[in-house]
């Protein structure tokens, strides 16, 4: 075991023994730049506890950090809050070597479990609301389905005032720091921001569903506990605002314009379009999806108001980066958006109309008329371009103020 790893106290009773992962840049389709963490809490109650483990290669990791507190074999009950396998994947091995009284998830969860994992200890299937003592201390628990799994749920440990929210309020974060107010407050807000646009936006009316249901249960929160990125201990009010205006996606005055070109005909477009936006008033963010990933995509709309998509077509479809970020970006559910789409073509010309066709589906508010142009655009078809930029600030300044 590697006696360098420990565990860092978080409160009187509760340490932090998960893992940092450096290194790790994709998460099923969302790019980490900045690597992340697997946070797994050990609760020194009468009843030791671990909340949460981590991702199946950072085992030792994690039982060196539990290892520089207490014996590993000492943990009576395992809380798996959510099944997803960077957080259980080596609950399977951990549950053998320390053969724990009590494996305790929700109801979803304890099938979830058995069907990702040959485990064969029965686990404790908790309802919401439910609490358990251990000991000197009681978790009670309370389901979030869909946030993000339809197992998902927080603990909370009254006597420390600690909500452990699995994925809720995480960010993909790796950093030596463990707490919020040791880390650069526009890092945090970019961090969380891309988090919540890439795992938790398609879910944001349960956002706020469960950010009322937390606010009247009269719960205090001196810590909140996710399971990746920092501890929030000082800034709760904040990220919970946040997290507030990112469920409601109410639109602002930004336009994204998101483009692929073959030979700069459907790029001359986009910038055509942009400089209409902005002269109309707009903050607009330009994205070559040459240059850009699709999850920065999925950050820049979290607050934006208009999407305008552009592509050149290449064998009678969009070019695959826009079929890439407009395959990811459906799943995510942006919501309120106005736009538009765009695109040169040299024969067929389908790419504007498939583009059409994804934003209806996504429920974005078409505007004006698309515009497609064979080869080069001429001055004329720039100067539509701008308009379109134009009539689209002119729409969406209309519903923001209307707000
Ligand atoms: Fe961090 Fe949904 O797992």
């Amino acid at each position: 075991m590697k006696d360098f790893y420990k565990a860092v106290k978080i409160s009187d009773h509760v340490y932090w023994v998960g893992a940092i992962d450096w290194n790790i840049r994709d998460f099923h389709g969302y790019t980490t730049r900045r690597g992340s963490t697997y946070n797994a809490y050990l609760v020194l109650a009468d009843k030791i506890t671990l909340i949460d483990t981590v991702k199946a290669p950072f085992k030792e990791e994690m039982l060196s950090r539990i290892a520089s507190v207490i014996d590993p074999g000492d943990i009576r009950y395992i809380v798996s809050n959510h099944s997803e396998m960077d957080h259980s994947g080596c609950l399977p091995e951990i549950i053998e070597m320390i053969k724990p009284e009590k494996v305790i998830a929700s109801h979803i969860g304890s099938k979830t479990l058995k069907e990702l994992f040959p485990i064969s200890q029965e686990i404790l299937a908790v309802k919401d609301g439910e609490h358990v003592s251990l000991g000197n201390m009681t978790l009670s628990f309370m389901e979030t389905r869909m946030l993000h799994w339809p197992d998902s749920m927080f603990s909370y440990l009254a006597e420390e005032q600690i909500l452990f929210s699995q994925d809720a309020f995480g960010m993909h974060l790796a950093t030596s720091e463990r707490f919020d107010d040791q880390i650069d407050p526009s890092i945090l807000r970019y961090e969380g921001a891309t988090y919540y646009a890439n795992i938790i936006l398609p879910y944001s009316p349960l956002v706020l569903k469960l950010l009322d249901r937390v606010a009247a249960s009269g719960m205090a929160f001196k810590i909140i506990a996710p399971d990746h990125g920092p501890i929030w201990r000082r800034n709760i009010p904040w990220i919970v605002d946040l997290y507030a205006g990112w469920a409601a996606q109410k639109p602002t005055l930004r336009a994204v314009v998101v483009y692929a070109t073959m030979w700069h005909s459907t790029e001359m477009m986009a910038m055509a379009i942009s400089e209409g936006l902005a002269a109309g008033g707009l903050n607009v963010k330009l994205m070559s999806m040459d240059v850009f990933h699709r999850s920065d995509v999925a950050y820049e709309l979290l607050d934006a108001g208009a999407f305008i998509v552009g592509s050149s077509t290449l064998n009678n479809h969009m070019l695959p980066h826009i079929a890439d970020v407009l395959t990811y970006l459906k799943g995510l559910k942006p919501t309120n958006l106005m736009g538009s789409a765009f695109g040169s073509f040299g024969w067929s010309g389908e790419a504007v109309r498939q583009i059409q066709s994804v934003l209806v589906e996504m429920k974005v508010e078409m505007v004006g008329e698309a515009i497609s142009v064979r080869h080069v655009p001429d001055k004329g078809v720039l100067d539509k371009c701008y308009a379109l930029g134009t009539l689209i600030s002119d729409k969406l300044k209309e519903r923001v103020a209307g707000q």
